[in-house]
């Protein structure tokens, strides 16, 4: 029987790549592992990505003609972050170019805006939230959320908490309001969800409606960005682990969305902060799903997933991209703890080489990866996955590792 895909007049489908960040990095190892050929196109020629791709190009994707280029010969067009210009994807999906996520999924984790109108259509548990034009809407808002604080966000191009406020009276607006104006973008006001911890649900889903749901992740933020990541997300009840699921996958349906989405979730105790999140007939727990925002690249949370998982995310997400079958995204471990390294004052790039030494020796079963990137204080410059039976001792573990390598243990007494 001779097998289609290894005949010689069948070439292996190229895929271009936007944006030059570890994410794309992790793509390109993925891609080099499955021996998928990928094109980059990233911001400068030395960053994290290009390191590990030989076929990169430096150029502007807000540029048609750069978009043009970089595509021609590709067969899928795939990103590591969502800033593409809704209105050249679209160009591109008119010339034939296979956008995955499509312009028509992408948008929602373009625009905040437009991602809550949506969720409100398909009944999804959300903060209650509303689009604003000054301070004194702001204030007929939180009159509707049982008053201050409430959160300010821009509609569009925040990351890492970066365009998110928490304010606590009408004068405390003002910066918020600059910065959309500043960039052209509008105030999505929320009410402050008290929530009992975020969680991630993500899933990966092809063209052809295939999908498959990661284990639901706790994770931790400190100061809007992620620190830890916790699979499964410890004591979730049963039901409310189905329920993200179920979201994420109904979500990544109904937006059509291909690759990884990311369902950014918050997990209240408090049932006055609901928006028609359902009762449960099976339980009398009070916990509910609210989802806070949407990401549809390979996610922060789910980077455990790449030593975690039978199927890490960036193999998943090339898969669905390229519509192949999916493969697992089941734990190989019980537990298993993700920490992200972030640039400090005490750590340069040589000294995350000098920390191999000692975690390696003092943990064999623990993974690090580097991304190449220039340290700077509180920049996402790697992470480290630990993985066991006893989720005290796995976090102990990775905790342990993720502070060496900020240079936050005093090294040289040890
Ligand atoms: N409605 C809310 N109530 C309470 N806390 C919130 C709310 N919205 C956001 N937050 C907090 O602020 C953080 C950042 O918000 P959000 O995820 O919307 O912003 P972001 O900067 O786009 O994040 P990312 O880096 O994930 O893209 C959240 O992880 C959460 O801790
Ligand atoms: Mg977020």
């Amino acid at each position: 029987m001779t097998t289609p895909a290894l005949t010689a007049e069948r070439s292996t489908p190229v895929v271009a790549i936007v944006g030059g960040g570890q994410l794309a990095r992790m793509l390109g190892q993925a891609a080099l592992s499955l021996g998928i050929p990928i094109r980059l196109l990233a911001e400068e020629p030395h960053g994290s990505a290009a390191q590990a791709v030989a076929q990169t190009t430096v150029g502007d994707y807000h540029d048609l003609q750069t978009l043009r280029q970089l595509t021609d010969g590709c067969d899928v067009l795939t990103f590591d972050h969502e800033h593409v210009p809704i209105s050249h994807l679209a160009a591109l999906a008119d010339d034939g170019v296979a956008c995955r996520p499509g312009p028509h999924a992408l948008v929602h984790a373009q625009d905040k805006g437009v991602m809550r109108s949506r969720m409100d259509e398909l009944d999804v548990p959300s903060p209650r939230h509303a689009l604003v034009h000054d301070a004194a809407a702001v204030t007929s808002f939180a009159d509707t959320v049982g008053g201050f604080p409430v959160v300010l966000k821009t509609t569009r191009g925040g990351y890492d908490g970066k365009g998110v406020w928490f304010v606590g009276t009408e004068n405390e607006c003002a910066a918020a309001f600059e910065t959309a104006a500043r960039s052209g973008v509008h105030i999505l006001a929320e009410e402050k969800v008290d929530f009992r911890r975020e969680l991630a649900a993500l899933v990966a889903r092809s063209p052809s409606g295939q999908a498959a749901a990661y284990p639901v992740a706790e994770s931790v933020q400190k100061g809007g960005v992620c620190h830890e990541v916790v699979v499964p997300a410890p004591g979730l009840p049963e039901r409310l682990a189905l329920e993200a699921q179920q979201i994420a996958l109904r979500v990544a349906g109904a937006l059509d969305v291909t690759g990884i989405l990311a369902v950014e979730l918050f997990e209240t105790r408090d049932p006055s902060t609901l928006r028609r999140a359902q009762e449960s007939a099976s339980s009398g727990e009070p916990g509910r799903i609210l989802v806070n925002e949407l990401a549809m690249r390979p996610h922060n949370s789910g980077h455990w997933s790449m030593d975690g998982a039978v199927t890490g995310q960036f193999e998943n997400h090339l898969r669905a991209v390229l519509d192949l079958p999916l493969g697992s995204p089941q734990a190989r471990q019980p537990w298993t703890v993700m920490v992200n390294i972030l640039g400090s004052e005490q750590s340069d790039v040589g000294s995350m080489y000098d920390g191999f030494a000692h975690v390696f020796a003092r943990d064999p079963r623990l993974k690090v990866h580097l991304y190449g990137k220039q340290v700077r204080p509180g920049r996402k410059i790697g992470h480290v996955t630990a993985y066991g039976d006893d989720l005290d001792d796995v976090l102990e573990r990775a905790r342990h590792a993720a502070e060496w390598f900020r240079g936050d243990l005093g090294q040289e007494s040890e």
